[in-house]
């Protein structure tokens, strides 16, 4: 038996409300010193809990402590989030789940950190993760799917991202083709998906869907030629969501998009969400940058631009690089 984790478990299926020392202690099976122990052992290691008498103990709002408990105690998905990983620090959660799929971790297995020293970025580029600001995440997966289809994994996770960042702050979340998301015009979170395709059959082995967002304030962190690109959700919206839950609400609906990668039904979602349609753009495609109407995304994600001569393009994630709206 593990008292700590038991009680982490029990705190937070009861979701902000009180459970008193006495239904605790039944409830793990041990003593109310023994729960009063672990209480104070948790605070201890900076779970933020409170404790007021005559009403027991509850998970605090404002803890921000990530756990596997808690996360585990807010999925609901049947397939994905079944192994839940919490590092205090790593390089890079996709450095570490790529090794996990080398052992044979299993589809759903889910790594968070709290810190990465060597965050990933699109394009080479490093990804800022210091620690208790962000959520850091990625989730091993194996869909069994064909190349074209599993080129969607990133743009149906951006609206997993997007609808779970959106229901905890309150705030409009958009999203910037290909998979970054946006509030108030700013950017708060990346999105990079590394995969392996089976030559033989032509088909998905597996990915791993890394998702970065910024969720505690940012300013008085990243230097200023940082800022200019990115910022976080309590910098634009004054909310700080509990990233445990935010973890388990982008599980739980990362589920249900992957199983929408075939019939493209999250589609409708993403282009409700989409920011550069109907702006004028500039992309860097191969060699050439482009300067184009932005007119709407196709049903595989691809970007369709009209030129100034009338022509329509589409543009796909891998040969548009650096799109934005033109100055
Ligand atoms: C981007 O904005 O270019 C993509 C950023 C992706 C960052 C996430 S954080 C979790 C996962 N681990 C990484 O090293 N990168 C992704």
């Amino acid at each position: 038996m593990n008292v700590k984790k038991d009680l982490l478990n029990a705190l937070a299926e009861a979701e902000g409300d009180y459970i008193s020392g006495a239904a605790l202690a039944e409830r793990i099976g041990v003593s109310r010193n023994a729960v009063w122990k672990a209480v104070k052992s948790l605070q201890a290691e900076g779970y933020s809990i409170d404790s007021v008498t005559a009403k027991g103990y509850r998970l605090a709002s404002d803890n921000n402590r990530l756990s596997a408990e808690v996360i585990s105690a807010g999925i609901t998905a049947k397939t994905l989030g079944g192994k839940i990983i919490v590092l205090d620090e790593v390089d890079s959660t996709n450095n570490y789940a790529k090794k996990l799929v080398s052992q044979g971790a299993l589809h759903g297995t889910t790594v968070i950190a709290d810190r990465q020293t060597g965050g990933k970025g699109r394009l080479g580029r490093t990804f800022s993760s210091p620690p208790e600001t962000g959520l850091y995440m990625s989730v091993i997966v194996r869909p069994e799917c064909d190349a074209e289809t599993a080129a969607m994994i990133t743009t149906a996770a951006a609206v997993a991202a997007a609808e779970s960042v959106e229901l905890l702050c309150g705030h409009r979340t958009d999203i910037k083709w290909v998979n970054d998301l946006y509030i108030n015009g700013r950017k708060i979170c990346g999105i990079l998906t590394e995969a392996s395709m089976s030559m033989e059959t032509m088909s998905m082995d597996y990915a791993v869907i890394g998702i970065g967002i910024n969720v505690r304030s940012v300013k008085d962190i990243f230097d200023a030629e940082l800022l200019k690109r990115a910022s976080s959700i309590e910098d634009e919206t004054g909310v700080i969501p509990d990233r445990n839950r935010l973890c388990a609400g982008i599980v739980n609906r990362l589920e249900r998009v992957l199983g929408e990668l075939e019939s493209r039904e999250f589609l409708a979602e993403y282009r409700r969400r989409e920011i550069l349609t109907g702006h004028t753009v500039t992309a860097t495609v191969g060699n050439e940058v482009i300067t184009a109407e932005a007119i709407g995304i196709d049903d595989n994600a691809n970007l369709i631009v009209r030129t100034s001569d009338g022509t329509e393009r589409h543009l796909g994630s891998g040969e548009a690089n650096l799109c934005r709206i033109s100055e």
